[in-house]
């Protein structure tokens, strides 16, 4: 399995994260409340939550070709958010993204996301899925845009650690590569 590096597209770079990024990571996106809203993962409430999290993505780089990725502004270098993927065969992965909100409303996640399915195909994917709740429209749009297609409304099934009030509903996305459908 050939591990992958990283990619630019038109305004951006995705690459792995590297220890040095933890206060660039806290700082930009991982400790805001709103940015933070509908992630399936903890707000980071400390430099070391963002050290914990490279942490993470250094196991999954060890175990698959690519893993969690950042997504930087290639004319500056700025770091804008994140992507990637979480592996649980060879062939299936799930996908998600995060942008600081400078760096939203500028088509940047519809390009990481174009990117990360490329990615995924280059890895040998079958299937790319992701999970969006069911009132994040600007999400299920970009997913849409993508090429994703939305698998299913699955009913108060998750409850999202950075909001306090239950099970919400979530939409399932799908992306099957073209050989695969
Ligand atoms: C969701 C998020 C990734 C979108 O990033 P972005 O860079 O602004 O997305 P893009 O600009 O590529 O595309 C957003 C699209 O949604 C549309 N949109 C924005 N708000 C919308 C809304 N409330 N309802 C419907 N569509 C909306 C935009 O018009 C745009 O579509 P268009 O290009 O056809 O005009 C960003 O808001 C974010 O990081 N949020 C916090 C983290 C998060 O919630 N991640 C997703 C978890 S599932």
């Amino acid at each position: 399995m050939k591990k992958f590096e990283q990619t630019e597209t038109e305004r951006l770079i995705l690459r792995r994260p590297r220890p040095e990024d933890a206060e660039a990571i806290f700082d930009r996106y991982a400790n805001d409340p709103e940015v933070t809203r509908y992630l399936g993962w903890l707000r980071h409430t400390s430099v070391e939550d963002s050290r914990s999290f490279i942490a993470f993505s250094e196991s999954e780089w060890e175990r698959w070709a690519v893993g969690p990725l950042l997504v930087e502004l290639k004319e500056s270098g700025l770091l804008l958010g994140s992507t990637g993927f979480a592996f649980e065969t060879l062939w299936r992965a799930s996908t998600g993204y995060v942008f600081s909100k400078g760096a939203w409303g500028k088509g940047y996640a519809t390009e990481a996301m174009r990117a990360v399915v490329e990615i995924g195909r280059t890895a040998g994917l079958t299937r790319l899925y992701a999970l969006c709740h069911a009132g994040h429209s600007a999400s299920a749009h970009v997913l849409e845009k993508c090429g994703f297609l939305r698998e299913g409304l699955l009913r108060r099934h998750f409850e999202f650690p950075n909001l306090d009030d239950g099970a919400h509903d979530i939409f399932h996305y799908g992306f099957v590569y073209e050989k695969y459908r």
